[in-house]
C-alpha cells in the first residue's frame, strides 16, 4: 500500500508515493511536481518533513495548496491521509475547513496520539475562540483564518515542522552567543496556584497574576502550566506555542537557561514568558516530578517570579512543586464542596509537613450571593483569607477572548482585586517598559 514519504529522504528522481485527492486507494501513484532537476519539489516544511493538505472541497484545497507551494500531498479526508501514514516519518497535516467538525476533531485527537510524528495546522474560513479552543484541545498546533496574512500559513507549517523535528529527533540548539554570562542568577520567587477543587479559578488567577507581575517587574516573569494533561494557560492567553514543557524536559541533560528561555513563548501584550503544558494529554507522563523541579529551579535563575498553575489533585509533580514553591496560593470557591475539598487538601498538606506559613488562602467569587460568609469559610478552614476575588462576568468573557481579565477589563472589581493580590507578591512601584 502507498504511504506518505518524507521528501528529504527520497532517492533522487523518485516520486512521493502518496495518492492525490480524487483518486481512490490503489490508483496510480502520482507524487508532488518535479523540479527542473528532476527532484521532488521542496516541501514548505523543509527537508525531512512531508506536508499533507486535507480538504474535501476542491477549490478550497487548491487555494490552501497555492499558499504552500510545491511538494504538498493533497487528500480528501483525514481517513485517506491516515491510511497512508507509516507512523515513523514526520508529517505536518494542514487541515482545511471541512475538518473542523466535532467528529473530525475527535478523530484528529486520536490520530495525534497514535502518530507522535504527525502534527496538524488547521485552516478555517472564520476563526472563533471556541473553535481555536476545541482545535487546540484536539492537539492541533495552530489555527489560522484562510483569508489571513500572506505567508502566515507557510510560516505556521514551518514552525510546526521545527517542533516536530525537535520532539521526534533532536532539540533546537540555544541561540548563538547566549551563554551563562547573559543569565545572571536572580534566585526568583516561585508561587504555585493550587486547589484540590477543579474549576475553582486557578488558571484564571494564575494567568492574571502572572500578567500583572510581568507588567510590573523589571526582571522576566514566567508562568508554567503544570496542569500537564489539561492545561489551559496557552488558550487563556491566546498563544499558539512552538514549544512546551515536553521540549524542555526532553533536553534536560543539556538544558541551560538560554535554551530554556528559547522554549518559552512570550505573551506579547504583557511580556510574560510562558512554558505551556504538553499539547496532548498523552505526553504528560514524560514529565516527572524531578524534571518539573529542575525546570522550575532553572527558571528562577533568570526570572524574578515564576508562577505555576497546577491541576486539581495531588500527584508527585504537584507535591514537588509545593515543596519548591516559596508560597502557595490555595484557591477556594464559595460553596460547600469547594470548602470541603480544600479542607481535605489542607489536611494532606499538613500531614506532609508543609510549612503552613507558605500557604495563603485566596477566596474566589467571594461576593457571590451563596449564603456563605467569608468569616464562616475562614473559620472552617482555620486560616484567614489573604485575598478576596469577586465574581464577575468579565472573567468568562475574558477567558473566551483569550485575554487575562486584568487586561480585558482593567477597571473591573475583579481586576482590581487581582492587582491587590499581586501587591502582596510585588508592590506596584517601579513600573516597567510595557
Ligand atoms: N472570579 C470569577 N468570576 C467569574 N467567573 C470565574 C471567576 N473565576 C473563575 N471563573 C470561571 O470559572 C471557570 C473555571 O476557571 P479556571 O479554568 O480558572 O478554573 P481551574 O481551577 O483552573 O479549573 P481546572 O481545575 O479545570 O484547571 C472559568 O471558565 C471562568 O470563567
Ligand atoms: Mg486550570
Amino acid at each position: 500500500m502507498s504511504e506518505i514519504v518524507t521528501t528529504g529522504e527520497m532517492p533522487p528522481g523518485a516520486a512521493a508515493s502518496a495518492v492525490p485527492a480524487g483518486q481512490g486507494a490503489g490508483a496510480p501513484v502520482a507524487g508532488p511536481p518535479a523540479t527542473a532537476h528532476g527532484q521532488v519539489g521542496q516541501p514548505p516544511a523543509g527537508p525531512g518533513v512531508s506536508v499533507a493538505v486535507v480538504e474535501f472541497d476542491v477549490p478550497t484545497r487548491e487555494r490552501i495548496i497555492s499558499l504552500l507551494g510545491d511538494g504538498v500531498t493533497p487528500f480528501n479526508t483525514l481517513e485517506e491521509l491516515t491510511s497512508r501514514l507509516t507512523g515513523a516519518m514526520p508529517v505536518v497535516s494542514v487541515l482545511g475547513p471541512s475538518c473542523s467538525g466535532p467528529d473530525t476533531l475527535a478523530m484528529i485527537e486520536r490520530v495525534n496520539q497514535q502518530y507522535p510524528y504527525m502534527a496538524s495546522v488547521m485552516v478555517v474560513h472564520e476563526l472563533t475562540t471556541t473553535l481555536l479552543q476545541q482545535a487546540l484541545r484536539a492537539g492541533v498546533r495552530d489555527v489560522l483564518a484562510l483569508g489571513g496574512e500572506a505567508g502566515a500559513l507557510a510560516h505556521a507549517v514551518q514552525r510546526v515542522a521545527t517542533t516536530l523535528q525537535a520532539v521526534a529527533v533532536t532539540v533546537p540548539a540555544a541561540p548563538a552567543g547566549t551563554g551563562e554570562e547573559e543569565y545572571e542568577a536572580v534566585n526568583g520567587k516561585v508561587y504555585s496556584v493550587f486547589s484540590t477543587k477543579g474549576g475553582s479559578g486557578k488558571s484564571v488567577l494564575a494567568t492574571s497574576l502572572a500578567t500583572t507581575l510581568a507588567q510590573r517587574s523589571e526582571l522576566p516573569v514566567a508562568l508554567v502550566d503544570a496542569d500537564l494533561q489539561f492545561g489551559d494557560v496557552a488558550v487563556m492567553l491566546k498563544l499558539a506555542p512552538n514549544h512546551t514543557i515536553v521540549d524542555a524536559v526532553s533536553a534536560l541533560d543539556r538544558l541551560d537557561p538560554a535554551m530554556l528561555d528559547n522554549f518559552l513563548v512570550t505573551h506579547e501584550p504583557s511580556g510574560l514568558k510562558v512554558l505551556p503544558a504538553p499539547l496532548e494529554p498523552a505526553f504528560a507522563d514524560q514529565v516527572s516530578a524531578s524534571d518539573m523541579r529542575a525546570v522550575v529551579d532553572m527558571l528562577r535563575t533568570f526570572c524574578g517570579h515564576v508562577i505555576v498553575d497546577t491541576p486539581a489533585y495531588f500527584n508527585d509533580v504537584v507535591l514537588g512543586l509545593v515543596e519548591a514553591s516559596d508560597d502557595v496560593l490555595l484557591v477556594a470557591g464559595m460553596d460547600i464542596p469547594n470548602i470541603k475539598n480544600v479542607k481535605i487538601g489542607l489536611q494532606t498538606l499538613r500531614l506532609l509537613d508543609t510549612p503552613m506559613e507558605k500557604l495563603h488562602l485566596v477566596l474566589n467569587r467571594a461576593n457571590s450571593k451563596v449564603k456563605l460568609e467569608v468569616s464562616e469559610v475562614e473559620k472552617t478552614l482555620g486560616m484567614k483569607a489573604a485575598a478576596l476575588i469577586p465574581s464577575d462576568i468579565a472573567v468568562p468573557q475574558s477567558v473566551n477572548k483569550g485575554e487575562p481579565v486584568v487586561l480585558f477589563a482593567p477597571k473591573s472589581s475583579v481586576a482590581k482585586s487581582i492587582e491587590e493580590m499581586a501587591d502582596m507578591v510585588l508592590p506596584r512601584q517601579g513600573k516597567r517598559k510595557r
